[in-house]
């Protein structure tokens, strides 16, 4: 604890706050509440349009101009979610066909949320009024400090849709992008199988086809849907910024959501902010079982940290938490309590990555509707639940540890695409090839060793780092390749890295493409895996394996080999800095592989066990236990300045050191 009362501090805490589910006698009480617990933030609105207008036209914004009194009056900072994720019953029946549409055509209905098509523009109408008339009301508002549009853009598979609306606004969209229909047929291919199109007008969605729709047609269809939540968002971002000058304009993103491109949606809005649930995420993430158990109550040690860097990554330096998990929620197929500790763990490690804000899902867990079952800070009867305890600890650690200053700028990069994930999609050819799954991989194998680490999109600037990892990218954009071959870092590129052109056609020069001369490598056939039939490679005198995929490459004259698979054919290679890695690794390999280019690129490495996790921020070292057991932490950590904590780190506990510099 500080010497002499609270050190200012740069960051705050934040809560998710429904005003409207409650009456509005308890306001004042829940906001002073807040307050004691250290919470400055707070979040409200996001779906609350039948309540500010309650039908055509009819707007009541009374209350909820008595709650921003109210939460102003205790000092809370306020985030105002536009209601558009929830559009009320009299819309939809007005205007139903902004409904989404699913893949057999059918439309999703309304009675819970999302249910609305991102292509149509009547919608989009609609929603740039309530947007325009709570600006205008609100704009200037001293309670509000920031605006989210809508909520977690895409949830419930919400970005494809399958409707009249997106497949107009399709063609329109191939038509801007090729000119001609020529040019599409060429660029698609469709001589093949007789696909070839007269007209614009003639193309549908690929949906519906006998058998697999054309690859170009399906990554094309991605691109537009992707752009079509950038489009929505804008029209929202454009209003707000003219009515409510100075505010920060942020969206609430998810977990391994890779269906819009959220770099893209990012370059209109100030801060990236994502919603963190690391119990829900562990178990709907594809994972090992006994991984899945032993981490049940904590979260996986890389997960939380991965969607950080990445999020501040997309947020140009500027990331928060909109949503922290308090407790067991609902969606999950299994739904663990946290551990002790965790709720202030995980926000104490949104913290060391550079979060601005940490806000925590929700105030006061609700006794209706779809989540029960979803923990709060506060019982459904208004008693203080276990979080809020764990979130009270949280504010007195930040008042211990005074200003946090940025993150530390990172040596390593990790380069990840939303449209590459598309074209993996559009075609494995292996069930269980995972762009997010290599991705990760990669992450953790990275994490392992202590680093701290970017992840960047791939129109980042690399000239920065020591170490470049690439987990995989199809389609090489030229500026990336130019980035690739500019950077002073080492390089390792993943399998099926330049293996397609834009137009999803393998490259002139077969994979890895733009790529070719850099890696000094010509990938001439691919295979995959089943589970259990994994290739044995020969690396440093021990043998690995790639598990789901490899590839058969030819070594150009100045390229290494570094490793065999076992029958003599190249699985690692090099060439000056740069790295191909022709096939997915096991853990054990990819690890290997990682720590030799970390020493190769000068950095200091750590070898933690699998609990330990650390992330550096301004002059400090955050270090997490998410172990079963008590870690002594001083073998990897000089423990002469602690902070925070001590040496020895119980289960969910977490300690901070003063570094040197
Ligand atoms: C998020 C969503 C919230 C709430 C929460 C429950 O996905 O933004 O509104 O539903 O999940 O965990």
């Amino acid at each position: 604890m500080p010497q002499s009362g609270p050190r200012p501090s740069d960051v705050t805490i934040g809560v998710c706050y429904y005003p409207e589910h409650w009456p509005e006698a308890v306001w004042a009480e829940d906001a002073r509440h807040m307050r004691e617990a250290g919470i400055s933030r707070v979040r409200i609105g996001e779906f609350a349009w039948s309540r500010l207008e309650p039908s055509q036209g009819k707007y009541d914004f009374g209350w909820l101009a008595r709650a921003l009194d109210v939460l102003h009056g205790e000092g809370l900072g306020v985030i105002l979610g536009t209601p558009t994720a929830t559009p009320p019953k009299w819309l939809v029946d007005a205007m139903p066909d902004m409904l989404p549409v699913d893949r057999h055509g059918r439309p999703r209905g309304f009675g819970s949320r999302r249910h609305y098509c991102f292509s149509h523009a009547g919608y989009r109408r609609e929603c740039a009024r309530i947007v325009r008339a709570l600006a205008e009301r609100f704009g200037e508002h001293p309670a509000i400090i920031a605006w989210q549009t809508d909520n977690e853009y895409g949830c419930h598979n919400t970005v494809l849709s399958w409707s009249d609306e997106a497949r107009l606004g399709f063609r329109h969209w191939l038509k801007d992008r090729y000119g001609s229909i020529a040019a599409l047929n060429d660029a698609w291919g469709n001589v093949f199988w007789s696909m070839e199109y007269r007209d614009f007008e003639e193309i549908d969605l690929p949906s519906a086809t006998v058998t697999e729709a054309n690859p170009a047609h399906r990554t094309d269809f991605h691109r537009y849907s992707s752009d079509q939540v950038a489009a929505f968002n804008r029209v929202q971002v454009e209003i707000i910024r003219a009515l409510s000058p100075g505010r920060d304009v942020l969206h609430n993103f998810m977990t391994f959501f890779l269906d819009f491109d959220h770099h893209e949606t990012m370059k209109d809005l100030d801060i990236a902010t994502w919603d963190s649930y690391p119990l829900g995420s562990l178990d709907v993430f594809p994972m090992p079982a006994e991984r899945k158990a032993a981490f049940a109550r904590t979260g996986d040690p890389d997960l939380q940290a991965f969607h950080h860097d990445l999020y501040r990554g997309a947020g140009r330096g500027r990331f928060w938490v909109m949503e922290q998990q308090p407790g067991p929620v609902n969606w999950a197929d299994y739904n663990p309590d946290a551990a002790p500790g965790l709720v202030r763990l995980w926000g104490l490690e949104g913290f060391a990555h550079g979060a601005e804000t940490i806000s925590y899902f929700r105030w006061r867990q609700a006794p209706f509707a779809q989540e029960q079952f979803h923990a709060g800070l506060n019982l459904p009867d208004g008693s203080p639940d276990r979080a809020y305890h764990e979130v009270k600890q949280l504010s007195a650690d930040l008042a211990a540890l005074g200003t946090l200053g940025k993150a530390v700028p990172a040596r390593v990069a990790l380069v990840f695409s939303y449209e590459a994930s598309w074209f993996l999609r559009v075609q494995p050819q292996g069930r269980n090839f995972s762009y997010v799954e290599q991705a990760f991989a990669m992450y953790r194998a990275l994490r392992r060793l202590g680093l701290d680490i970017d992840i960047v999109g791939p129109e980042a600037d690399l000239s920065s780092y020591a170490l470049v990892l690439v987990p995989s990218m199809p389609f090489v954009p030229e500026r990336l390749a130019a980035e690739l071959v500019r950077c002073p870092g080492m390089v390792l590129a993943g399998p099926r890295t330049g293996s397609r052109t834009a137009s999803h056609r393998i490259p002139g020069n077969l994979a890895p493409g733009p790529l070719a001369d850099f890696l000094g490598v010509r990938v001439t056939r691919v295979e995959s895996y089943r589970p259990h039939s994994a290739v044995p490679v020969r690396y440093e005198n021990e043998v690995f394996h790639f598990d789901r995929w490899r590839e058969f490459v030819e070594p150009g004259a100045d390229t290494e080999v570094l490793a065999k698979t076992e029958d003599g054919r190249p699985a690692l290679t090099r060439k000056g800095r740069a790295h191909y890695l022709a096939g997915s690794p096991d853990e054990a390999l990819l690890q290997r592989i990682v720590a030799r280019l970390a020493g190769d690129a000068g950095l200091a490495v750590l070898d933690l066990p699998a609990g330990l996790r650390t992330r550096r921020r301004g002059a400090f070292r955050f270090v997490f236990n998410y172990g079963p057991a008590s870690a002594d932490i001083s073998p990897q950590f000089p423990v002469t300045s602690v902070v925070l904590g001590g040496a020895r780190l119980e289960a969910g506990g977490a300690a901070v050191l003063r570094t040197e510099d």
